[in-house]
């Protein structure tokens, strides 16, 4: 599916995105494994939250939708799950891949997951390793690709794991693993990452010490179930705040939306580049912080990425760029070659769709170096990466003719309904017919 975004004008509007991505696939995970029933409020409609649901229903936990967006999960115990029957399709989502190979490699049955083709691309070594240290079996494909075959009844038990690399799926995969071992793990990062496990974990009853940059948990205890309230996505929501800072004339308000700091880096940049953004009535929902979040249009200017703030931003990069993209002046991007190993290789594929606008964009092994100035129109590839596809439709509404951008249906994977609210709020996307 090709969208086709045009030039607009002033964006305005109160808008709620839909739920966040982190908290809905974890929400599903941990109310499975609890006991009693769980009411997960605000769950995100998207792919590959619902396949992290459709993949424990498949392991015998009874699932029901009351109404979009809402889950009563009648959770099974930690022991509870069921022998799936074949091949367990976790989608385009690194996040259900990942936690599930820590829980599934608790489990008494074997099982194997697979993902869609951007997913199959995904190193996959970083959780089998700590895995395998902690007693588990876990098969690959050559390279430590997906699909994953992970042989049940393995004795696991607790490791002190130093993470190599600051991310959220590792240290949740551990931990998730963790629940089933003998004796403590631990884990320890090179810069906090996001840390709703840790946090739901507490919620549903088990005794875990965290702190920014560490957690340990000891095995063999209990889940009670718990209701989750899922704030709205400050992922889904960044598209707009670059929006409307970028589009002249225009003011948003964001309603609701999870700002858990491990999650806000590029609140804190696009300050930096001089955006206006307010934050109102801020206030707790399920133990997260929220708030609303007003935009109003600010010319920016290009500044030096703090390399401190990429893992709080690590989702946001592609929507940066076209922020940089738009600033005054040089935005320099380093640390952050993460992005490389994304749903898609998120440097390059942002580099070269910006520079087929006209966008003088520098790509470096970490990073790129963009040239703020104006967009032009064309055709551009989002390598079926929603992020990109967002962010290049945002792009295009300032740019000096259409841009049509290809290979967008991913969206669907974390935010259902894009087109239909970004075109509430004044963008001009629109699904493309034909060519
Ligand atoms: C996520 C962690 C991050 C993030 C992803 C969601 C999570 O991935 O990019 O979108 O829910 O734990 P990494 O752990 O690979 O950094």
């Amino acid at each position: 599916m090709d969208w086709i975004s045009s030039p607009t004008s002033g964006l305005h509007g109160e808008l709620c995105v839909p739920g966040d991505k982190s908290i809905s696939h974890r929400a599903i995970m941990f109310a499975a494994l609890a006991e009693g029933t769980s009411h997960v409020d605000g769950f995100l409609e998207g792919e590959d939250t619902r396949a992290t649901a459709a993949i424990f229903a498949r392991m015998g936990v009874r699932i029901e939708t009351p109404s979009a967006s809402r889950r009563v999960v009648h959770g099974v115990g930690l022991h509870g799950l069921a022998a799936p029957d074949g091949v367990l399709d976790c989608g385009n989502a690194g996040t259900g891949m990942r936690l599930l190979a820590g829980l599934l490699a608790g489990q008494r049955f074997d099982s194997t997951l697979s993902g869609d083709v951007s997913l199959s691309r995904r190193p996959m070594r970083r959780v089998i390793e700590p895995l395998a240290a902690m007693g588990a079996h876990v098969e690959s494909e050559p390279g430590g690709l997906p699909p994953l075959r992970i042989r049940g009844g393995s004795a696991l038990r607790g490791i002190d794991y130093e993470l190599p690399v600051a991310s959220a799926q590792v240290k949740s995969a551990v931990l998730l693993a963790g629940l089933y071992a003998q004796g403590e793990t631990a884990v320890r990062e090179p810069h906090p990452t996001r840390d709703y496990t840790e946090r739901m974990l507490a919620a549903f009853g088990w005794p875990i010490s965290f702190e920014p940059g560490w957690a340990r948990l000891p095995g063999g205890h209990r889940l009670r179930a718990t209701d989750v309230v899922v704030p709205a996505d400050f992922s889904s929501a960044a598209f707009f705040l670059v929006a409307a800072s970028l589009v002249p004339d225009s003011r948003l308000l964001l309603r609701a939306v999870g700002l858990n700091p491990r999650r806000t880096g590029l609140l804190d940049a696009l300050r930096l580049m001089g955006a206006d953004i307010r934050e109102h009535d801020v206030r707790e929902q399920g133990g997260e912080r929220v708030a609303d979040l007003e935009v109003r249009h600010a010319q920016l200017r290009g500044i030096d990425v703090p390399v401190a703030l990429v893992p709080d931003m690590i989702d946001e990069f592609p929507i940066l760029f076209v922020a940089a993209a738009a600033a005054a002046g040089t935005t320099a991007i380093r640390g952050a070659a993460e992005l490389r190993v994304k749903e898609s290789d998120r440097i390059a594929v942002m580099a070269k769709g910006l520079a087929a606008l006209g966008v003088r964009i520098a790509e470096t092994p970490d990073g790129a170096v963009i040239e703020g100035g104006p967009i032009g129109g064309g055709e551009v590839d989002s390598a079926g990466d929603h992020r990109c596809a967002m962010s290049l439709a945002v792009a295009a509404a300032l740019a000096r003719a259409p841009v049509r951008i290809g290979d967008c249906a991913n969206v669907a994977t974390s935010f259902p309904g894009f087109v239909e609210l970004a075109r509430g709020s004044g963008l001009r996307v629109e699904i493309a017919t034909g060519r």
